[in-house]
């Protein structure tokens, strides 16, 4: 085929190419449903009796594969075999590292489409949600080997001591830690499991990656890409399990030297927690939750102010931790926007995510279908209302899949659900007297990952100057809260989103990865 690139630009204006080898992807996937994958263990593929059946959220009636769950002795076989291979991974030339990872990227970007469309199947998101996740990871590694080589390794001359009679030579070396664990969330299971992997192994440290029993898939074809680009056996190795149990006895290990976790707060202030318990702190970078807020001044474009909420809030079926669920608008221009996004959200197309012109899937697990009711229930209490949508969804063809209606509910500032991250295709909206008080409501929350503005130009650094949020966005219509983009939008969380405030695919990721080491001799 043509040279034609999945990148950020044409993400957003597609050639018909893509939707032709998305739909053959699709189609000769097809030969794969129902197969049984193994574990990823020093090097090798282990099959175990306890398997999961795993199947498309759009259609129950759909198995896509039985998948290997992980118990912990599995947890101690593929810790130690990664200290095992750490000696000889860190003792590697960062280097032949990189090269190595750039090869991981060029396999991953030659099984873009059918690693995507089996993204599409396991979580229900569209076609360009899917690759646009796939594509990420190779921009994850090329960045990452690029950061390497513009710090030469991170390895770097000092000027010698100022001392005549003692001259010695100093140099400032960052080394990696040593086994790295990483523990990948349900909503993008290739794209937050490739990142801090590659981060983590062009770093110098051996891999235990644990992935989500709702999404086991996308571990296994990360798992063949790092095997096939010919990292060494026992330097990467893939677990599927429950977090409480496998996830819990990965981040306990003794033989692990730091975690990376994205997932939920409460899982994440748990491993940040445990992982200082001891005789002494490891390293945690815990990408948590977020209730992200938008402020609608009255000196907004409410069009584009609408077009930039429907995409953040009900992308992916409301389940990035970067969605919108809060929006804060000025009382006398409440109305208007109200309409422009009834308007929006009735041309939604939901359905089978596959198909070239659906925009919304299902939600992706049986969980979140059934909070979905339980959040419209109570937003139907406390005098809140809900305004469009509200129900799941039944009809021909959508009957066996977890689907939902795109919600927007109004409710007083003082509802419950305003602190509570929901994770489904919701979003609140608040009548507010100034910008001000929006201001105050929105960082009001333990929250701190992404939140939008849309008002006048002069408003746009009043709103940068003071929101607390890691990911901020101003007067953007593809996207209130949501489409950061490797190399153009670091990603990363504040407060109760993010243990360290450095952000996915920044200049400041990958040293994290590492540790300091002063070197002086005469
Ligand atoms: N990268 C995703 C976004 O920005 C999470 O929405």
């Amino acid at each position: 085929m043509s040279g034609f690139k999945l990148t950020y630009s044409t993400m957003f204006s597609p050639p018909r190419e893509l939707h032709t080898r998305f739909a053959k992807a699709v189609d000769s996937l097809a030969e794969e449903f129902g197969k049984r994958h193994g574990l990823f263990i020093n090097g090798g593929d282990v099959h175990k009796e306890a398997v999961t059946a795993k199947s498309d959220p759009a259609d129950q009636d759909r198995t896509l594969g039985e998948f290997s769950l992980a118990d912990e002795t599995d947890v101690d076989t593929a810790v130690m075999a990664a200290r095992r291979a750490y000696p000889a991974w860190r003792g590697t030339p960062w280097q032949q590292r990189v090269a190595i990872l750039k090869k991981v990227a060029g396999l991953v970007e030659e099984r873009l489409y059918d690693i995507a469309a089996a993204v599409s199947f396991e979580v229900g998101k569209n076609r360009m949600e899917a690759l646009g996740e796939v594509a990420e990871v190779v921009e994850f590694c090329n960045l990452y080997a690029r950061q390497m080589e513009e710090n030469n390794g991170y390895d770097r001359v000092l000027p010698d001591d100022p001392l005549p009679d003692f001259k010695s030579h100093n140099r400032s070396v960052l080394k990696p830690y040593g086994v790295w664990a990483v523990v990948a969330p349900f909503n993008y299971p290739f794209a937050l499991a490739g990142g801090p992997v590659a981060a983590a192994l062009v770093a110098g440290n051996t891999v235990v990656l644990k992935g989500a029993v709702e999404t086991p898939w996308s571990g296994q074809l990360l798992a063949q890409c790092i095997k096939d680009a010919g990292v060494p056996d026992g330097v990467f190795n893939y677990l599927v399990g429950e977090g409480a149990t496998v996830g819990d006895a990965l981040i306990r290990h003794d033989g692990i030297d730091g975690v990376t976790f994205t997932g939920s707060y409460e899982v994440g202030m748990h491993i940040g927690r445990s992982q200082w318990a001891r005789a002494f702190p490891r390293p945690c970078i815990a990408e948590m939750g977020g209730k992200n807020a938008v402020i609608v001044t009255a000196a907004a474009d409410l069009a584009v102010a609408a077009q930039g909420i429907v995409r953040s809030a009900f992308g992916m079926s409301g389940q990035k931790c970067s969605a919108l669920s809060r929006i804060y608008v000025d009382a006398r221009v409440a109305d208007g926007l109200i309409g422009q996004l009834r308007i929006a959200m009735r041309n939604i197309k939901i359905g089978d995510p596959r198909q070239e012109d659906t925009w919304m899937g299902p939600v992706a697990t049986a969980k979140a279908y059934g909070n979905f009711e339980k959040y419209c229930a109570a937003l139907r209490t406390q005098g809140a209302s809900i305004l469009e949508g509200g129900a799941t969804l039944r009809a021909a063809g959508l009957e066996r899949g977890f689907f939902c209606a795109p919600t927007l509910a109004e409710a007083p500032l003082e509802h419950p659900l305003w602190a509570e991250e929901m994770f489904v295709p919701v979003v609140m909206l608040g009548r507010v007297e100034s910008p001000g008080q929006a201001m105050a409501l929105a960082n009001g929350s333990k929250f701190g990952l992404t939140a939008g503005f849309y008002g006048s130009d002069a408003e746009v650094e009043w709103f940068f100057a003071n929101i607390e949020a890691g990911v901020t966005y101003a007067n953007r219509p593809q996207g209130a809260t949501t489409g950061a983009w490797p190399g153009y939008q670091p990603f990363g969380g504040w407060k109760g989103s993010g243990s360290t405030g450095k952000a996915l695919a920044s200049f400041h990721y990958l040293p994290q990865y590492m540790r300091e080491q002063s070197q002086t001799h005469i």
